[in-house]
């Protein structure tokens, strides 16, 4: 699976870039506003960060001036996936924009028709919202499992699946055990995927051990084996 990191926070793309381990970026219009910059420098230098697909989303809700908008933001960057709400004006947005060629992610997917007509309109990626179904007293997960299969019975459907709106590691593991093909994950999250207690623990015990080795310098044991073994 996929892992996309769901910000517009540069310092933070920044840092989890370097864990080796991101794939792409998501934004939304709220996500841009609470960073408070201009919108298409964030996206600009976003996508020269990730060497992967950056969604940026568009505003306008008629078909027209989302396509005008969309093709705009697809000049920004060749990384740039171009976002549209799951509306009828958004899947007209889609059909035209992927037409040209565009990737687009077709955003606020709450039940598993809406994903059947993105597909039919050529999105490149779906984005069911499983946090906030959950917040209603939905079950998030179980649109993730239909989209997949029904997408599974249909090859000629392109779509990924991205599992969007994740609240916990939970979350991404179901997503991954449901296949979904990407799962845009906010920062706070991965952070909390890479804890565990017993790894510090043993992470802990396995230091306090060495500490009783003569020679803790595995560096320099290393070095001089190799010299030794150049001499002989
Ligand atoms: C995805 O692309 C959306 O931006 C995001 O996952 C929404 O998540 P939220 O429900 O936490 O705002």
């Amino acid at each position: 699976m996929k892992i996309f990191l769901d910000t517009a926070n540069l310092d933070e793309i920044r840092d989890a870039v370097q864990w080796g381990v991101i794939d792409g970026v998501t934004t939304n219009p709220s996500l841009i506003a609470r960073e408070g910059g201009d919108f298409i420098e964030t996206i600009h230098q976003i996508c020269g960060m990730v060497d992967g697909p950056v969604s940026a989303e568009v505003v306008a809700q008629d078909a027209a001036t989302m396509i005008r908008e969309g093709r705009l933001l697809a000049k920004v960057h060749k990384n740039v996936v171009v976002k549209v709400p799951l509306t009828v004006d958004g899947l007209k947005a889609c059909k035209a924009l992927s037409g040209d060629g565009t990737r687009v992610n077709v955003t606020l997917c709450f039940q598993a028709a809406q994903a059947l007509l993105a597909a039919k309109a050529g999105a490149t990626y779906i984005s069911p919202f499983i946090g906030r179904l959950d917040d209603m007293g939905q079950d998030g997960m179980l649109l993730i499992q239909q989209i997949v299969n029904i997408y599974a019975n249909y090859p000629d459907l392109k779509t990924e699946v991205l599992a969007a709106s994740i609240r916990d590691p939970l979350h991404v593991v179901q997503a991954a055990e449901a296949g979904s093909d990407v799962a845009t994950i906010p920062f706070k999250v991965l952070k909390a995927m890479i804890l565990h207690p017993l790894t510090d623990k043993g992470n802990a015990a396995f230091l306090k051990d060495w500490a009783s080795v003569p020679d803790q310098d595995i560096i320099g044991q290393v070095e001089r084996w190799m010299a030794k073994r150049k001499s002989l």
